[in-house]
């Protein structure tokens, strides 16, 4: 793939070597020094992946929407942006793949925690909750991924009222935990990511998946995987 990276911190650094490492071509990079030259940049790229900023991601979709370049858009915490990039997507009939969380193991997490959520449905008993912890630099708390996952509690169990703690200290690539608190026990589902190459792993299996297929409109990454792991578990 002939791949432009939006954004070239922490996240388009690791995308970048896996990339490289993987036989494909990273031919443009966009930072903050070089926003405004995006739009001349990306016209002939099979896909954009944006690891930036949330204020950038409006401006990000509208340039690969206008070069005809699909995008797959990992930088999370740019929920206000979403109705406005959601109509300019069906509008210019454009290609998008976004996730607040790109890891493989995540997006299973999401299935574990949505199955084991049921089991507690209409037990008053037992109090569902969620930690997260994140490296000081993340911007956005709550988490996406932890946004996700009270999604799923408050749909499986049928309660509203999930709390969710962050914390930002140091350099944690990401834990999840998901809680079932009761006046007797506790039961806890934890994801820990190890470093950033998961996430790395998953944007490259959207932005293969998002040019191989070029439908337009938004897909999230959860959808994706369903298809590529229904792929998958037809070949074995
Ligand atoms: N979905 C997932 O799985 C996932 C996983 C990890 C992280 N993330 C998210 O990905 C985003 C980036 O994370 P990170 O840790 O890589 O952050 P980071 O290290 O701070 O890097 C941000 C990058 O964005 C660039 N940037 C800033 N403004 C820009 C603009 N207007 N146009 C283009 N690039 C611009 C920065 O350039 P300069 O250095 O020039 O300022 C920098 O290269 C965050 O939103 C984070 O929460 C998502």
């Amino acid at each position: 793939m002939k791949l432009a990276l939006l954004g070239h911190g922490r996240m388009g650094r690791v995308i970048a070597a896996q990339a490289r490492a993987a036989g494909h071509e990273v031919a443009a990079i966009v930072t903050s020094g070089n926003a405004a030259d995006a739009a001349r940049l990306l016209p002939g790229h099979d896909v954009a992946i944006d690891f930036s900023v949330p204020a950038a991601v409006p401006a990000h979709a509208a340039a690969c929407a206008a070069a005809g370049v699909p995008l797959v858009e990992g930088t999370t915490g740019w929920h206000e942006e979403e109705a406005a990039v959601r109509r300019l997507v069906a509008e210019r009939r454009a290609t998008l793949v976004y996730g607040p969380n790109f890891s493989i193991g995540v997006n299973l997490f999401y299935r574990v925690v949505a199955g084991a959520a049921r089991q507690f449905r209409g037990l008053a008993a037992y109090d569902p909750f969620i930690e997260e912890a994140h490296h000081a630099r993340k911007r956005d708390a709550p988490s996406g991924t932890a946004i996700m996952l009270r999604d799923i509690l408050r749909r499986e169990t049928g309660r509203d009222d999930v709390p969710v703690a962050s914390t930002r200290a140091g350099h944690i690539p990401g834990t999840h935990r998901v809680g079932f608190d009761s006046v007797g026990d506790e039961i806890l589902l934890t994801h820990t990511a190890r470093s950033r190459d998961g996430f790395a792993a998953g944007a490259l299996l959207a932005a293969r998946w998002i040019m191989g297929r070029r439908e337009a409109g938004m897909h999230c990454f959860t959808d994706v995987l369903d298809d590529v792991l229904a792929m998958e578990r037809t070949l074995v």
